[in-house]
């Protein structure tokens, strides 16, 4: 049951590939709240993924796109403004992927064509999707521009590899844009970091299951699942968050916060 905390507004929603993911939650979530959405992957993950199934609980047309190319971006938000009938009020950009990683490449020895693959799908893609929409005119005044982030930006994970810098890039877009689009239009651009989360993407990184039980440890109040950050996102594409913006909102339960938990020296 939702609060109507989204009625009447319009959003994009990147990423949802299958259940577990992220973007599946918001998607959900907001359309709950009273959003009318459309949801965008790309097109190699119309075939692997299950995103026909979350078009029909939510109602949601989807549109896949390259969030690489410039092309299908053009072309995703303007069908996105005619299938919802206006300016955009919110956009979720919820992608990540390593070239390296997936291809267990260590991070002294990284191939450089691979990582500026990596920086494209991460991070590029977030100043594409911001960049895109400006040229087009496509968000509503007071709209709200988030993407997902991990705390790599700032501390060193080391098998978290180059998606380290691809966050710390994703973050500084976030707020270089945030400038451009707060003066110009009161267009609010944020970046949420989030807890490790049981997805294909997090799943990716190597000895995922001791860090998730680690930071779950560490954090006083436990990882934030996939669905609490389906809720801080609604939250912040609401109108109650209007003046939040060109900020790294850490939902993770206060991991970003601790140096040392007693539960961590319990482990063993
Ligand atoms: N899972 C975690 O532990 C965790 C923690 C913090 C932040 N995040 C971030 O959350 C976001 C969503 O990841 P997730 O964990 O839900 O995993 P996920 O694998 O479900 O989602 C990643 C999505 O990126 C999409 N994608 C990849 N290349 C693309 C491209 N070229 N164009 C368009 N889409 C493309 C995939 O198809 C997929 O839907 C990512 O930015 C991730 O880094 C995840």
């Amino acid at each position: 049951m939702g609060n109507n905390l989204l009625k009447g507004k319009r959003g994009v929603i990147f990423g949802a590939l299958d259940e577990n993911s992220i973007a599946w939650k918001v998607a959900v979530r907001c359309v709950e709240e009273g959003a009318a959405i459309t949801l965008t992957n790309a097109p190699v993950a119309m075939r692997f993924g299950e995103i026909q199934k979350l078009a029909e609980i939510t109602g949601a047309e989807v549109i896949p796109a390259d969030a690489t190319s410039e092309e299908d971006l053009e072309n995703l938000f303007v069908k996105s403004m005619a299938i919802l009938g206006g300016p955009l009020d919110f956009v979720l950009h919820s992608i990540g992927m390593s070239v390296n990683v997936r291809k267990k490449k260590d991070y002294t020895d990284l191939n450089y064509e691979w990582m500026l693959k990596t920086f494209d799908v991460s991070a590029i893609s977030f100043h594409k999707m911001m960049q895109t929409l400006w040229k087009l005119d496509a968000m509503q005044e007071w709209g709200s521009i988030l993407a997902l982030s991990y705390i790599a930006a700032q501390r060193t994970f080391p098998d978290y590899s180059e998606m380290a810098e691809s966050k710390a890039l994703l973050e500084s877009f976030g707020r270089s844009f945030g400038y451009h689009y707060g003066t110009a239009k009161k267009v609010r651009v944020n970046t949420l970091s989030q807890s490790p989360t049981r997805t294909t993407a997090g799943s990716g990184v190597k000895g995922f299951d001791e860090f998730f039980t680690y930071a779950d440890k560490m954090s006083p109040l436990g990882n934030a699942s996939a669905e609490a950050c389906a809720d801080y996102c609604v939250t912040l594409f609401s109108d109650l968050t209007r003046m939040v913006t060109m900020q790294n909102l850490y939902h993770d339960g206060g991991f970003s916060s601790m140096g040392m938990s007693p539960a961590i020296l319990d482990m063993n």
